[in-house]
C-alpha cells in the first residue's frame, strides 16, 4: 500500500456509450420506484449490508479482539466459501501483501475455500496449532465445504491442544440456526453473529471480512468509514428519488441494465491496481450470484492489468461485440508515489524512451493505452478512478458495487439476494455422498451416471479416448 495524498474518487462516464443504450432514459425514470423500494426494505430490516445496524456493536467487539485475543496468534486459518471468503481474500491481497513477498515474517492468513484434500493436509501438517486461530465463517452453518473442513480441523486442534482447542476456534454464523451454532452452544465456543438478512456475498464489511482485516492489522475503521459514506444515504429513511438518482450506484445500475437490454452480455472488471486484483473476483461472485436469474444477467469477467493485456485482452478488443467494462485505476495524482526504481542511465537505443523514468510509470501508461484501445474498439466503459489505493477508497468501492448490484437486480425484476439455481448441484452432491432423503436427486443421479455406455446420441454416453 502506498501512502499518498488523497485525490477525489471519481466515476468517469465519458466513454459509457449512452447513445448505444436506448433504455437508459426510461430506466432513469424509475428512481422514484427504486427509492421507495429501498426505503421499505431498509425499514423492514432486510438490507443490513447498507444500513449496517450491527456496526456499533461490531466495532466494539473488533477493538477488544484486536487489543487482546487476536494478539495471541501468528496464523489465522479461515474456513469459508463464496461470500464467506472472497471479501477477506480481496482485503488481504490489497492491504497485507507481505505474505506473498519473500522474507515474510509477520502474521499470515490462510483461506481454505475449497475441498482440496492436498491443500488441507498440507496446511494441517505445517501450521503450528498453538499459534493458529481457526476462523470458521458460514452464515447457514451447514455448508458442506466449510463444515467438512471444520470437522477435520477441530480434530487436529483437539489432538494438538487437548485442553485449549476451543480457545483456538472463532465461529461466525447465524445467531440461532445451523450446525455451527449448535456446536458453539454445545462446546461454548467463541462466536460472532451474522446478522439476519445479511447474505454471504453482501457481508464483506461485517465480521466476515473485518475480523481477518483486524488480524492482519489493516485500517478496518477507514474501510468501514468509506463504506458507510457511500451506503448511508441509501439507507436513510428519507431517501427520495432525486437523492437516489444522483447516487453513483443508481447510475451504475441504469448503465448495467441498459447494457443488458442492448445485448451486452459480458461485464469485464479490469483492475489496474495489481494488488487489488482479488476485488475483481469478489465482485464477480457478487454480480453473478445476484443477477444470473431467469435467463438474464451479464457474465462478469475479472481481469487484471497489465497481466491480462497479454492474455484475454485480444478477445476483449476484437472478439464478439458483447462486452462492457468497469475499469478501475488510481488517480494520476497518486501514481507518482508508486514510482519504484529508476531505469539505468545506459539504456539500449531501442528502449531509450525509458531513460530517466521509473518502473512505476509503466502501469499508468499501459492503463491509458488499454483503456483507450477498449474505447476505440467500441467497448462501453466506465472508469472508477480512485483518489488513493487505501482502505477508505476500498470501502467506498465495495459499497458502490454492492448497492449497484442490488439496484441492477431490482431494475431487472429479479431477487438479487437469493441464489436458487446453485442449490441443485449442492443437493446432488449430498445425494451422491449418501445424504438421507433426497430420493428424487438419487434417482436423477442414477439416471445421469448410468446412461448406456454403448449408445451415444441424446440419451447415451459419448466418451472417446484420445
Ligand atoms: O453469497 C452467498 O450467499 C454464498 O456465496 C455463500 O456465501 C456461500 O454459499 C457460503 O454460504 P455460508 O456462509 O452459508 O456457508
Amino acid at each position: 500500500m502506498t501512502a499518498c495524498t488523497r485525490a477525489q474518487d471519481i466515476l468517469d462516464w465519458t466513454n459509457a456509450s449512452w447513445d448505444r443504450l436506448p433504455t437508459s432514459t426510461e430506466l432513469r425514470q424509475r428512481a422514484d420506484e427504486m427509492a421507495k423500494k429501498l426505503a421499505g426494505e431498509v425499514a423492514a430490516g432486510k438490507l443490513p449490508f447498507l444500513a449496517t445496524p450491527f456496526m456499533a456493536g461490531l466495532t466494539k467487539d473488533l477493538a477488544e479482539l484486536e487489543a487482546g485475543y487476536l494478539k495471541r496468534f501468528d496464523h489465522m486459518l479461515l474456513l469459508g466459501i463464496g461470500g464467506s471468503a472472497l471479501g477477506a481474500r480481496a482485503l488481504q491481497k490489497a492491504f497485507a501483501p507481505g505474505q506473498d513477498l519473500p522474507g515474510h515474517t509477520g502474521r499470515s492468513l490462510w483461506i481454505m475455500d475449497n475441498v482440496d484434500a492436498v491443500a488441507l493436509t498440507a496446511h494441517l501438517d505445517r501450521l503450528p496449532a498453538a499459534k493458529t486461530l481457526v476462523y470458521v465463517v458460514s452464515k447457514s452453518g451447514d455448508t458442506i465445504e466449510t463444515i467438512g473442513q471444520y470437522f477435520l480441523v477441530k480434530e487436529w486442534l483437539k489432538n494438538a491442544l487437548p485442553t485449549e482447542w476451543k480457545d483456538h476456534l472463532l465461529l461466525n454464523t447465524d445467531e440461532v440456526k445451523g450446525y455451527l451454532r449448535e456446536e458453539a452452544t454445545q462446546f461454548g465456543i467463541r462466536t460472532l453473529p451474522v446478522p439476519d438478512n445479511l447474505g454471504g456475498r453482501y457481508s464483506a464489511i461485517s465480521a466476515v471480512g473485518l475480523v481477518p482485516a483486524a488480524f492482519l492489522g489493516m485500517d478496518w475503521r477507514a474501510l468501514v468509514a468509506g463504506f458507510q459514506a457511500v451506503a448511508a444515504p441509501l439507507a436513510d429513511p428519507k431517501l427520495d428519488a432525486a437523492t437516489l438518482a444522483a447516487h453513483p450506484s443508481f447510475e451504475f445500475a441504469v448503465w448495467a441494465k441498459a447494457l443488458m437490454d442492448a445485448g451486452y452480455s459480458e461485464l469485464i472488471t479490469f483492475l489496474y491496481i495489481p494488488q487489488w486484483a482479488s476485488f475483481a473476483d469478489w465482485f464477480a461472485q457478487l454480480w453473478a450470484e445476484s443477477l444470473g436469474k431467469n435467463g438474464m444477467g451479464s457474465q462478469p469477467i475479472p481481469a487484471v492489468g497489465v497481466t491480462d493485456q497479454h492474455s484475454v485482452n485480444q478477445m476483449f478488443l476484437d472478439g464478439p461485440r458483447n462486452k462492457a467494462c468497469l475499469f478501475v485505476e488510481r488517480a494520476p495524482s497518486t501514481q507518482g508515489e508508486a514510482k519504484g526504481p529508476a531505469f539505468p542511465a545506459d539504456m539500449p537505443p531501442i528502449f531509450d524512451y525509458l531513460q530517466g523514468k521509473h518502473f512505476g510509470e509503466l502501469l499508468p501508461a499501459e492503463a491509458l493505452g488499454t483503456r483507450m484501445a477498449l474505447c476505440q474498439n467500441a467497448v462501453p466503459l466506465v472508469c472508477l478512478r480512485l483518489g488513493a489505493d487505501d482502505a477508505k477508497s476500498a470501502g467506498k468501492m465495495m459499497a458502490l458495487l454492492g448497492a449497484a448490484t442490488l439496484l441492477t437486480g431490482w431494475l431487472m425484476g429479479i431477487n438479487p439476494v437469493d441464489q436458487p439455481a446453485v442449490e441443485l448441484g449442492k443437493r446432488l452432491a449430498k445425494a451422491r455422498l449418501g445424504g438421507s432423503g433426497l430420493t428424487e436427486e438419487k434417482a436423477a443421479l442414477a439416471a445421469f451416471t448410468g446412461q448406456s455406455a454403448s449408445g451415444g446420441g441424446a440419451s447415451g454416453r459419448d466418451e472417446r479416448g484420445f
